[in-house]
């Protein structure tokens, strides 16, 4: 009994958590920051291990950054892992941006440049504009359409 609640610790703490991202978009630049890992185009990665300020965007032309471009933000975690799409400048509409928080499905779409504080920040306490998922494993999945 006591050895095998040990394996099941074991388990748990050894086993880094993964977490998927699916990035599409049909922009002329699509392109996507994670800070530590580098920066990629769009596509499904899996990362093990914590995902911090990961940043996706798309447009005309966007710096890894996503600048001057709409960007969708994310940090995935063993915790509260969070989204949110962002137009506080140097952002600025560019695109359609919409993502959906995995497992759980939260979400967000910005479809115009007026979609508001509900969808989009616009400036750093727009925290209605905010998403999370719970999940130890929590990805998202992000659509930015030209
Ligand atoms: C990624 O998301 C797109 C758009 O939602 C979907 O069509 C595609 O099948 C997904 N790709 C993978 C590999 O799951």
């Amino acid at each position: 009994m006591l050895a095998s609640i040990f394996t099941v610790a074991l388990a748990a703490t050894g086993t880094l958590a993964a977490h998927t991202i699916n990035f599409t978009s049909n922009c002329p630049s699509a392109i996507m920051q994670i800070p530590g890992h580098g920066v990629y185009r769009t596509g499904k990665y899996t990362f093990n291990g914590d995902v911090n300020g990961g940043i996706a965007s798309a447009g005309r032309s966007c710096s890894q950054d996503g600048v001057p471009c709409s960007s969708v933000e994310f940090t995935l975690n063993g915790k509260y892992s969070t989204g949110d799409i962002t137009l506080i400048p140097p952002h600025k509409y560019s695109a359609r941006a919409a993502f959906q928080m995995t497992p759980g499905g939260s979400s967000a779409v910005c479809d115009n440049a007026n979609c508001g504080p509900k969808n989009a920040f616009y400036k750093p306490d727009d925290y209605s504009a905010q998403r999370y998922d719970p999940s130890p494993n929590a990805g998202i999945n992000i659509q930015i359409t030209c």
